[in-house]
């Protein structure tokens, strides 16, 4: 009976040695991350922005020149309309009154040197808002065709761009007239952006309001006012 009692003992023993050896069971599932890794990441988070805030030069392409200053004022680069109007001259006005400004002899006529261009900029307004058909006299030679309207009715340019373009023809090829603010094609764009048909040459230029006094194109480069007295002075 010991003796079998005690053979059932070690049985058991070995069992459960067996059983001490055996891993954990796998569980199902994930354990959370430690919430000090969590923390830990976040306050990495926080110290690569400030840290990019302060020595990222503000991701601009010159910020490994030597004289780079990384917290210098960022200049805002302001385009001018003249230079605005030479974009939107290119890609709407040149396929038919050619870069030259010259146009096309009997079909386009010619901006450069026209009356229209460096007259009245109520007129000038009227025929890129609304366009222009019918006989026209340009520079002394004669014209009948279509001019496309670059208003609401038509392509649908900004006031900024036409206002850009008018200052262009003016100024580009020796044309030496005024600029024409985005104000005053507002102002124009609010009289005749509702009008849905073009205009012939005799109604575009009835019924002028004043017109708008803008900068001629030299006198914003000129030397300064007070310079002028000085000079004379001098003499
Ligand atoms: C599809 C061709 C075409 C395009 C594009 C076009 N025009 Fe014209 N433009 C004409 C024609 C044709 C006339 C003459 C209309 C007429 O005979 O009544 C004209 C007349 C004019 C006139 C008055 C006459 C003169 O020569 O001074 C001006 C100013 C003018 N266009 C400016 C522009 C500007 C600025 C653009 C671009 C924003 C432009 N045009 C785009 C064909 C075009």
């Amino acid at each position: 009976m010991s003796d079998e009692q005690h053979t059932n003992d070690t049985g058991e023993q070995d069992q459960h040695d067996s059983l001490m050896r055996e891993k954990e069971e796998p569980r199902d599932g994930s354990s959370p991350i430690p919430i000090f890794i969590l923390f830990l990441f976040a306050a990495l988070c926080f110290w690569g922005g400030v840290y990019l805030i302060q020595f990222g030069g503000h991701f601009h392409k010159d910020a490994y020149t030597l004289d780079f200053d990384p917290n210098a004022e960022v200049a805002v680069v302001q385009v001018s309309l003249y230079d605005r109007g030479a974009k939107v001259f290119k890609a709407q006005c040149v396929a038919c009154h050619q870069a030259t400004g010259l146009g096309v002899p009997g079909v386009y006529p010619p901006l450069a040197g026209s009356e229209w261009v460096t007259g009245h900029q109520e007129s000038l307004a009227r025929i890129l808002i609304n366009g222009l058909n019918g006989p026209i006299e340009v520079a002394g030679k004669k014209f009948n065709g279509n001019m496309p309207a670059f208003g609401p009715s038509g392509l649908n340019l900004k006031p900024q761009e036409i206002a850009g373009v008018l200052t262009y023809i003016r100024q580009e090829w020796d044309n030496g007239a005024s600029e024409v603010t985005e104000a005053t094609v507002n102002g124009y764009m609010d009289q005749y952006g509702s009008r849905g048909t073009p205009w012939t040459a005799e109604e575009v230029v009835v019924d002028l309001g004043e017109e708008p006094v803008a900068e001629a194109p030299a006198a914003a480069e000129e030397a300064p006012a007070e310079a002028a007295p000085a000079e004379a002075a001098a003499h």
